[in-house]
């Protein structure tokens, strides 16, 4: 994939967020994992940077960021460990799969043999099993349709900008929802998740999410806060531990977002929220 030049990407970790990681850095620390939310990437410098003053790793959840660029870098072009999703929901897809980029061939090499039963071929006619691995391969048919979609990337993500545009322009000033941050071109807007104000609302998200089906609409949340979740909650985490996690996941929703959407369809997404919002304020 050549880069085009992009333009200076607002980074998204600010740097309350950047002492917090900090701060929680431990002895038994060995790595950050920074999830480039929506498409929207983190600001990799410095996070690269906290990383190799304590000698860390940095494996960045990028399932969102495809296509995505900070600084003018595309996404897995530079850093540590970058893994991409090509779930059908993202922006480009392979059916089902991803793909993980690294610096290092010995790495690279490890990942191959975890990535196929731990299998090494050492010959046209000989073999190695170096341990269990998994049966994680990607099959040719999905790599001849993630090659397809490919080349069709920049597209898609540039329609995606184009209706992202669209909801800023059309969304109402005095709208009482929180839009997500803007970024800048660098964002591939994989989703666009405003947050509804639910404690002026006489609704819950889930009758907004209904009220929204009513009309044709499909409402998704991404996500709940994820130290809520049994798997970690059973290793102690608590309500209240991160309250801002809390509240997003409480009040976020992500709206329709998808290349072939047209501006009428975000005109009448914009007009259904804030028709519900306005009908069910407290
Ligand atoms: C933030 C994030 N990380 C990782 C994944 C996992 O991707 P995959 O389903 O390709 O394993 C997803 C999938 O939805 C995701 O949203």
């Amino acid at each position: 994939m050549t880069a085009p030049k992009l333009p200076f990407t607002r980074p998204s970790i600010d740097e309350e967020t950047i002492s917090a990681v900090e701060r929680l850095v431990g002895p038994r620390t060995r790595a950050i994992m920074p999830v480039h939310f929506a498409g929207l990437p983190v600001d990799l410098d410095r996070l690269q940077d906290l990383a190799a003053r304590h000698r860390l790793r940095v494996v960045e959840d990028a399932a969102h960021a495809v296509g995505a660029a900070f600084r003018g870098r595309r996404i897995g072009s530079t850093g540590d460990l970058i893994c991409f999703s090509f779930h059908p929901n993202k922006n480009m897809t392979s059916g089902e799969g991803g793909a993980i980029v690294c610096r290092d061939a010995e790495e690279a090499r490890l990942i191959e043999l975890h990535r196929f039963n731990g299998v090494e071929r050492t010959g046209p006619d000989s073999m190695e099993v170096h341990f269990p691995g998994m049966k994680a391969n990607l099959s040719d048919i999905a790599a001849a349709i993630g090659v397809g979609q490919l080349r069709r990337l920049d597209g898609f993500n540039a329609r995606r900008r184009e209706l992202v545009a669209r909801y800023f322009a059309q969304w109402p000033s005095g709208s009482p929802l929180r839009l997500p941050e803007r970024g800048d071109d660098g964002h591939c807007w994989h989703m666009f998740c405003p947050l509804l104000p639910l404690e002026r609302l006489r609704i819950t998200r889930v009758e907004f999410i209904r009220r929204m089906a009513d009309r044709g609409i499909a409402v998704g949340v991404h996500y709940p806060a994820i130290h809520l979740f049994a798997a970690y909650r059973r290793l102690g985490w608590r309500e209240g531990d991160f309250p801002v996690a809390e509240r997003v996941g409480r009040e976020t929703v992500t709206l329709p977002l998808f290349p072939s959407m047209t501006e009428a369809d975000v005109d009448r997404v914009i007009e259904a929220v804030h028709d519900i919002v306005a009908e069910a304020a407290a």
